[in-house]
C-alpha cells in the first residue's frame, strides 16, 4: 500500500456535500490535489476552503455533470492545470421519484442524466488524463439500488447501468493502467432526500465519514491491485 497520495491528482464529483465532502476531505488530507466538481460554485469553494485551511490542496470547478458540454470544458481546464488525474471518484447523483406512478419522462431523463451519463461524460473527457497517470483510478459510487431491480424506476435503472459502465471502463482500462471500481453504499448520514441528519443510530445509516475512508483505502492499494466492487452497508440493514 502506498504511504500517502503526495503527487497526486483526484477530481471527486458532487464534492460540495454529503460523501462527496468526505471522500474530498480524506484524500486531501492523505496528500492529493483535489479538484472538486458540483454545479453551485458557493458551497464548492467553501469545501475549497476548508480543505486549504486544513493544509491539504483543493481546486474547486462548478460543472454540472450531466451537461456534455460543461463537462468537457471542465476536463481541459483540468487538463490545463494538472496534465493528469490518479483517481477519480464519480459520486454526483440525485435522488428520483420513488414509484413508477409518480415518475414523468422529465424525472427519468434528469435522472439518468446525473447518475449514469455523466459518470460517462466525465470519464470519457478525463480519459487521456487517467490514460497519463500511469496507474489510475476510477471509483465509481453506485448503491443498493444498483444491485436490486424494483423501487425508483429512474434511479435503480441508472444505477443498475453504472454496474455495465464500470465494467466498461474496466475492460478498456486494463491495458492502459486504468483500473475502475463500483461501490454499492446502504444509506448513509447525508441527509438524502431530506433526511435530518445525525438521528439515526450508526448501525442504520452509515457515516459518510467511515465509508470515505473505505474508499481512501481503495485509491491507495497498489497499482497491480484491483478492488472490482463491494457492498457496504449499516450492520441493521445487510444486503441480503
Ligand atoms: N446518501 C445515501 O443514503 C446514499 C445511499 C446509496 C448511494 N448513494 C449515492 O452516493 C452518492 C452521494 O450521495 P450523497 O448522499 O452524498 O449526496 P448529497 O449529499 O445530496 O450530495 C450530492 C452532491 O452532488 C452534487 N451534484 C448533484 N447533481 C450534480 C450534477 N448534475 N453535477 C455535478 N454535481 C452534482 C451536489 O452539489 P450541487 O447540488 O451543487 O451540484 C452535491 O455536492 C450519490 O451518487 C448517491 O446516489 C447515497
Amino acid at each position: 500500500m502506498e504511504s500517502n497520495l503526495n503527487d497526486k491528482i483526484a477530481v471527486v464529483t458532487g464534492a460540495s456535500h454529503g460523501l462527496g465532502e468526505a471522500v474530498a476531505a480524506q484524500l486531501a488530507q492523505a496528500g492529493a490535489h483535489v479538484a472538486l466538481i458540483a454545479r453551485r460554485a458557493g458551497p464548492l469553494n467553501e469545501v475549497a476552503e476548508q480543505i486549504r485551511a486544513a493544509g491539504g490542496a483543493a481546486s474547486a470547478y462548478a460543472c454540472d455533470v450531466a451537461r456534455a458540454e460543461q463537462v468537457k470544458a471542465t476536463a481541459a481546464r483540468l487538463q490545463t492545470d494538472f496534465g493528469k488525474v490518479d483517481i477519480l471518484v464519480n459520486n454526483a447523483g440525485i435522488p428520483a421519484p420513488r414509484s413508477f406512478a409518480e415518475t414523468d419522462i422529465a424525472d427519468w431523463d434528469e435522472v439518468i442524466g446525473v447518475n449514469l451519463s455523466g459518470v460517462f461524460y466525465v470519464t470519457r473527457a478525463l480519459w487521456g488524463c487517467l490514460q497519463r497517470a500511469g496507474a489510475a483510478y476510477v471509483i465509481n459510487i453506485s448503491g443498493t439500488a444498483g444491485l436490486r431491480g424494483g423501487g425508483s424506476p429512474a434511479y435503480g435503472s441508472a444505477k443498475f447501468g453504472m454496474t455495465g459502465l464500470n465494467g466498461a471502463i474496466a475492460q478498456a482500462g486494463k491495458d492502459q493502467g486504468i483500473r475502475s471500481t463500483i461501490l454499492y453504499p446502504g444509506g448513509m448520514d447525508t441527509g438524502w432526500r431530506g433526511a435530518p441528519i445525525g438521528v439515526l443510530p450508526r448501525r442504520e445509516s452509515m457515516d459518510p465519514q467511515v465509508v470515505a475512508k473505505m474508499i481512501l483505502h481503495i485509491a491507495l492499494s497498489p497499482p497491480e491491485f484491483v478492488v472490482n466492487e463491494a457492498v457496504l452497508n449499516p450492520l441493521d440493514h445487510p444486503f441480503m
